[in-house]
């Protein structure tokens, strides 16, 4: 528990303290959900991985955007970022036709009011990848919207800049992560504005719990993809018959250490570092 730091919030993975006026600290635990679900089985270092991985990201995109990382601390989970004023969207791009896009598609041929080609199947990659916000639902699932919806929740001028921006971030990560052989299938990035009413890039980004992370050379349109990282865990869960609902089952061992490992091979993968080092001295990731 971080020294007189204010529990502010608590989500399905993260604790959030409130340093001082300024400052947040976000500590990322080793929680891991399933189909929207908590487990009851943590999966260990899971909480680092994604935060040693957004910390690379951040380090890397400063050109693109600012964002709120201030420091990483020693534990290698914990995040001291600037507090910001977030906005009422969740600012989502896909490069591939999955979940509520697929879904959305298949009924109405369009996503968030983007109108695709005909006959797109399932897991598809997409002519071009696409902004598709959708509000921060309080409980619940969010809910994609159109352009024009969300353009009146933050204003003309923040969207077309949060929706340019979510773009190019999207397509450096997807871009880099692609040489590497994990495909960013889709990502969700959280923008808040600063003192100065700058936009800048906050939350997490580009890790597996905001993103679907697909192997690549698995990667065959037409159905479902494995996840790259949940997928022995998924796996375990439907062979039970579990219903998907609260609450989930506990993993075994054999499970723990497989999802485990495929965490921490996305991060080598994509940060090009041991997470050794990285568990030795979490700054590594920004240099
Ligand atoms: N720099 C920041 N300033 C202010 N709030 C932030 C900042 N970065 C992230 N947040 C907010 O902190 C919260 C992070 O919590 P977390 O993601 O764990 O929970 P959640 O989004 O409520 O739930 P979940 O992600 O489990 O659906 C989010 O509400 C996010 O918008
Ligand atoms: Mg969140």
């Amino acid at each position: 528990m971080p020294e007189a730091a204010l529990h502010v919030g608590s989500g399905k993975v993260r604790e959030l303290y409130a340093l001082d006026d300024d400052r947040l600290l976000l500590v990322a635990s080793d929680r891991i959900s399933t189909f929207d679900v908590v487990l009851p089985t943590e999966i260990p270092d899971k909480g680092r991985v994604l935060t040693g991985l957004a910390a690379f990201w951040f380090a890397r995109t400063r050109d693109i955007c600012p964002n709120h990382l201030l420091s990483l601390r020693a534990d290698g989970r914990s995040t001291e970022c600037r507090r910001l004023e977030m906005l009422p969207i969740e600012c989502v791009v896909r490069g591939y036709l999955s979940g509520s896009g697929w879904k959305d598609y298949s009924a109405t041929g369009t996503v968030c009011g983007h109108v695709l080609p005909e006959g797109l199947s399932e897991s598809s990659q997409l002519p071009e990848p696409i902004f598709t916000p959708a509000t921060k639902a309080a409980t619940g699932h969010d809910e994609n919207i159109d352009r024009e919806t969300a353009a009146e929740l933050v204003g003309a001028d923040l969207f077309a800049e949060a929706e340019r921006i979510s773009l190019a971030l999207y397509g450096f990560a997807a871009a880099h992560a692609r040489e590497r052989g994990i495909i960013i299938a889709d990502t969700k990035f959280e923008f808040g504005l600063d003192d100065e009413r700058r936009l800048v890039l906050g939350d997490e980004a580009l890790t597996p719990d905001s993103s679907r992370f697909w192997p690549a050379d698995e990667y065959q349109p037409g159905g479902a993809q494995p996840s790259f990282d949940k997928q022995f865990a998924r796996d375990y869960c439907e062979s039970l018959g579990w219903d998907k609902t609260d609450p989930g089952p506990e993993l075994p061992e054999d499970v723990v250490a497989g999802t485990r490992g495929r965490y921490v091979e996305a991060f080598e993968r994509l940060a090009e570092i041991d997470f050794d080092a990285y568990l030795a001295d979490p700054e590594v990731v920004l240099r």
